[in-house]
C-alpha cells in the first residue's frame, strides 16, 4: 500500500515538473525559500560579503538560480536535437559545454544514487583485461576509477580522458570491446544510432550497460524489444532507488538496420515556471 502511495506521489511529481530528477532542490530541503528572497525577510536578506567570493549571500542566490536555468535549457536542448547538430552547437561555443557540466555536476552531487559509482563498483568485479567504452563519458569519472582501459567519448574533452567523438561514429575498431557504456547518456533523437555503434564496436557476447533515468522509459517492453531487433538480449535490469534503470544486456548479433524508436524513450523537458 505505502509502496503504491510512493509510486503515485513520484508519478504527480514527474507530471508537475517533468524532468524534476535534475532539479537538486528535489532532495535537498532549500535553506531558504523564494519568497524570502523576494520578500527580503529571510537568511537571503544578509548583505555580508562571503569570504569565497565577492558576491553578497544574495547575489549567490541569483547566480545559482540563473545557472540551474542554463543547465536546464542545455540540457534540454541536448533531449530534443540530434547528436551532431549537439556537436555544432558546443562546437560553435565550448563554453556552453563547461557551463552544462558545472550544472550537471551539482544535479549530481545532490542525488542519493550515483549511477557512476554503481557502474565502477560493477566493473570492479569485471576483469582487468576487459576493454571498455563509455559512449558519452563527461568528466570521465569511470576512465579514472576503473582498473580497466576505458575508451572515453564525449562532444568535447573536459580533461585528457577524454576522446572527441560524436557517439555514432567512434575511433574504435569493429568488435574490439567487451564492455559498453552510456550512463545517462542516450540523449539525442537519434539515439538509436548510438546503440548501432556500440553494437559495431563490442564483440559477440560482449556486454552493454545502460544507466537511465526511469521516468525516461515510458515504453520499457518497447525499448527491450527494439534493443532485442538490434542485437541485444536483456540479462539483467534494476531500480536502485525508483529513480533509474541500471540494465544489463549482451550482444547476440551485428545490428543491421535501426527500427523505429518512437515513443520509447522520452526526453526531459522541463515544465516552465
Ligand atoms: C547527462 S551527461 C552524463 C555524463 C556521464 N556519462 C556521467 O554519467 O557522469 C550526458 C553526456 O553525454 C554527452 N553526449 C550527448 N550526446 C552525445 C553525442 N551525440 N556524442 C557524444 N557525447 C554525447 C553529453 O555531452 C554529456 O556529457
Amino acid at each position: 500500500m505505502g509502496g503504491k502511495k510512493k509510486v503515485a506521489t513520484k508519478r504527480k511529481y514527474d507530471d508537475d515538473r517533468g524532468t524534476h530528477f535534475f532539479d537538486k532542490s528535489v532532495f535537498k530541503k532549500r535553506k531558504f525559500s523564494d519568497a524570502e528572497v523576494v520578500n527580503n525577510h529571510g537568511p537571503a536578506n544578509k548583505v555580508q560579503k562571503t569570504s569565497s567570493s565577492n558576491l553578497t549571500e544574495l547575489q549567490q542566490v541569483f547566480k545559482k538560480k540563473l545557472e540551474g536555468a542554463k543547465f536546464r535549457f542545455l540540457n534540454e536542448k541536448l533531449y530534443t536535437i540530434t547528436g551532431e547538430d549537439a556537436k555544432q552547437m558546443f562546437d560553435k561555443e565550448p563554453k556552453l559545454f563547461t557551463e552544462y557540466h558545472d550544472g550537471y555536476r551539482q544535479a549530481v552531487d545532490e542525488w542519493p544514487f550515483d549511477p557512476v559509482k554503481s557502474l565502477i563498483k560493477y566493473l570492479s568485479r569485471q576483469p582487468k583485461s576487459s576493454v571498455v567504452a563509455d559512449f558519452g563519458c563527461g568528466e570521465a569519472r569511470i576512465a579514472q576509477e576503473a582498473k580497466q582501459k576505458v575508451h572515453s567519448f564525449d562532444l568535447v574533452a573536459l580533461n585528457e580522458h577524454v576522446t572527441v567523438a560524436e557517439m555514432s561514429n567512434v575511433p574504435l575498431e569493429d568488435e574490439s570491446v567487451d564492455i559498453a557504456i552510456f550512463c545517462l547518456s542516450l540523449m539525442g533523437t537519434n539515439f538509436a544510432d548510438y546503440i548501432k555503434e556500440a553494437n559495431r564496436v563490442l564483440k559477440q557476447d560482449g556486454t552493454l550497460k545502460i544507466a537511465e533515468l526511469e521516468s525516461r522509459l515510458i515504453g520499457l517492453k518497447k525499448f527491450l524489444v527494439v534493443l532485442e531487433k538490434m542485437g541485444f538480449a536483456i540479462k539483467q535490469k534494476s531500480q536502485p532507488n525508483g529513480y533509474f534503470y541500471i540494465m544489463e544486456f549482451k550482444k547476440t548479433k551485428k545490428c543491421e538496420q535501426v527500427p523505429p524508436t518512437n515513443d520509447i524513450l522520452k526526453p526531459c523537458l522541463y515544465k516552465k515556471r
